[in-house]
């Protein structure tokens, strides 16, 4: 059984007790705690008696992410907590933190997004056996909010990479969208939109495969969405219904973002804002602003996909699949079971991987230099 007083907080991984710079990730856990800003729960803190929380991920509009561990299990994982920004704030003395939610008329606002948050932690634990799409493993309530447990994915931002890479070939990233797309056409058909695709809520497994993440502003596909309601929007990749106050949002919203991703993926480029393109519209075909290869037919789908006018784009996931993949679709793989194990013994990030192997590479092939000059000089 590892001691979780050994763990490093930055990446879960066993340092033992003494060191206070963590040799895997470079995690100083000085440091990280006096950075802290008082909303976020202390490393270390546990959850419903089994998830001790490390390093926070991320802090967006409606809830912060934290990296966990399983102390039954000994997995990483990754914790979404509900913490809506403006309806909630927190005070921590120590280790003891208490949560104070806005009183009045906007109280019901936090309680129903609380009861929509745990409803799509409900739909996407339906979602489990499909690639390409965050697995759940729990949901809870504790300090008056709730926590989506999801499994750690380890891996860096589709957009991170895409910068760090260059864009990549139009074969290999329809290839690699294929099962998130499929299986985002399951998340349809159960009725909810994801409204917050983009690279950065894709992350890019070690070997490739994609996973979306972040269903925090995912919702049933009702119609129209109040205003109020919606998200953070993303520059260049939010269609124009989510700018409006009544627009009506749909399978085709998630269809804009989708292009929008293919669109970057493609030309390393950010697609022009959409609400820019109402008075002047400048976006260049992606077959005309990729310096690789893009075919007119494919360039023409995503050119469709991100029509202005929602009833000018594909209206389902069907039908974009039609046109993007016109060869039959086989029914979608799902996970197999040793995808889904997550040991910590392979609890590697991406980065980590790299910053682990290239001394090894460089290594090698200081080795493999010498010895054929060794040889070479040994005939002469
Ligand atoms: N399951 C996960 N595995 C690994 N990292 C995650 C996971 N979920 C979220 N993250 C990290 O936390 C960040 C914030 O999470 P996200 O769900 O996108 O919320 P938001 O963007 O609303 O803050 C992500 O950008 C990612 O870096
Ligand atoms: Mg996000």
């Amino acid at each position: 059984m590892i001691d979780p007083n050994h763990l490093c907080m930055g990446c879960m991984r066993n340092i033992g007790a003494s060191r206070s710079v963590c040799p895997y990730c470079g995690f100083q856990k000085n440091e990280y705690i006096s950075r802290l800003s008082p909303k976020i729960l202390p490393a270390k803190t546990i959850l419903a008696g089994k998830y001790l929380l490390g390093k926070v991920l991320g802090e967006g509009g409606f809830g912060i992410t934290y990296l966990a561990w399983d102390l039954n299990l000994e997995i990483p994982l990754a914790i979404k907590e509900y913490f809506p920004n403006g309806l909630a704030s927190r005070s921590c003395y120590g280790n003891q933190c208490s949560l104070s939610i806005v009183s009045g008329s906007l109280r019901s606002n936090y309680e129903h997004g609380l009861q929509r948050f745990a409803d799509e932690a409900r739909t996407l634990a339906r979602l489990q056996k499909f690639p390409g799409i965050v697995n759940v493993r729990d949901f809870f309530f504790e300090n008056s909010t709730g926590y989506l447990v999801m499994d750690y994915i380890k891996g860096m931002h589709l957009g991170a990479y895409v910068k760090k890479n260059g864009p990549f070939s139009e074969q290999e990233a329809l290839s690699i969208m294929k099962p998130l797309i499929q299986s985002l056409q399951e998340v349809h058909k159960l009725g909810m939109i994801h409204r917050d695709i983009s690279p950065d809520n894709i992350l890019r497994e070690p070997y490739g495969n994609l996973i979306l993440i972040d269903f925090g502003s995912a919702r049933m596909s009702t119609g129209e969405e109040s205003k109020s309601l919606t998200i953070l929007l993303k520059r260049g990749y939010a269609p124009l219904e989510q700018y409006q106050s009544h627009g009506r949002q749909g399978p085709w919203t998630d269809i804009y973002a989708l292009c929008a991703t293919l669109y970057y993926m493609m030309s390393g480029k950010v697609s022009q804002e959409s609400i820019e393109r109402i008075s002047e519209d400048q976006l260049v075909p992606l077959h005309v602003i990729t310096e690789t290869e893009v075919s007119q037919k494919t360039s023409r789908i995503i050119q469709a996909g991100l029509a202005l006018k929602a009833s000018e784009r594909y209206q389902n996931l069907d039908a974009f699949i039609k046109a993007l993949y016109p060869e039959k679709q086989p029914s979608i793989p799902l996970k197999s079971p040793e995808e889904k194990q997550t040991l910590p013994s392979e609890f590697h990030t991406a980065e980590s991987n790299e910053e682990i192997f290239s001394p090894i590479k460089w290594l090698a092939a200081c080795f493999l230099f010498f010895f054929v000059l060794g040889v070479l000089l040994s005939y002469l």
